[in-house]
């Protein structure tokens, strides 16, 4: 109760806003950005594919857990790459783990330039933090989920918003339209793929039930 109470303050006081990492903003709660760390060491991937750049700092955050493990590349994909965002990404220490892809998420030639950068990796994860509507969300999971692979995740960023329509700076649309409806429905109908609770569990979020395991095969 009392993480859920934070949420909603902070959502409110948009405390998402105030962090950077290496310098660019990132869009995330710190306790996030701590199990998103903890998953990309633990996963080792050859390629993160991440929907939703903003100013970068998701981007930058993967790319130095990446440098730090001596391998792997980042995708980033938006619709639009504001000019002075990717020219701070182009021009940050760690661009050379980094590729800009500008396109919706959903378009089918986003996807294609996407698996062209990816070819053949072995291990790749997903995370998924662009346009949080259930529809979008739920086109996502489709398109991006069979990139990811055995024992690998594709993680849905903003499952909370749904709880936080009533705050003042809220929408009251986001109580019946929001990223959790997508995953609960994706689950339902891909067993391959299930919650892991691990990356969630000091309870402050913006993920919940937001990181989709894939069944090792
Ligand atoms: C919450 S921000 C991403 C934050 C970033 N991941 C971070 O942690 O700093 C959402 C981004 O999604 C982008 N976006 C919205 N609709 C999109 C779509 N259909 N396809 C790709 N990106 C989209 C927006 O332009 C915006 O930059």
């Amino acid at each position: 109760m009392l993480s859920n109470l934070w949420i909603k303050a902070a959502a409110q006081h948009r405390l998402m806003y105030e962090c950077t990492w290496l310098g660019r903003p990132i869009i995330q709660f710190p306790t996030d950005v701590l199990a998103i760390q903890e998953l990309i060491w633990t996963i080792k991937p050859d390629w993160i594919v991440e929907t939703g750049v903003a100013h970068g700092g998701s981007l930058v955050l993967s790319a130095s857990i990446l440098e730090l493990l001596g391998r792997g590349h980042v995708v980033g994909i938006d619709i639009e790459i504001r000019p002075q965002n990717r020219s701070a990404i182009e021009s940050h220490p760690m661009a050379k783990r980094i590729r800009l892809i500008e396109g919706s998420s959903i378009d089918p030639a986003t996807i294609a330039k996407a698996k062209g950068l990816i070819g053949d990796a072995k291990t790749v994860m997903v995370v998924l933090d662009s346009n949080h509507t259930a529809d979008h969300v739920r086109r996502e999971l489709e398109l991006y989920a069979p990139l990811v692979s055995s024992g690998s995740y594709i993680v849905v960023h903003d499952g909370a918003q749904a709880w936080v329509s009533d705050i003042p700076r809220g929408k009251p649309e986001w109580k019946d339209d929001h990223p959790l409806i997508a995953i609960e429905s994706f689950v339902a109908g891909n067993p391959d793929f299930t919650i892991d609770p691990r990356w969630t569990r000091l309870g402050i979020t913006s993920s919940p039930n937001g990181f989709l395991k894939r069944r090792v095969s």
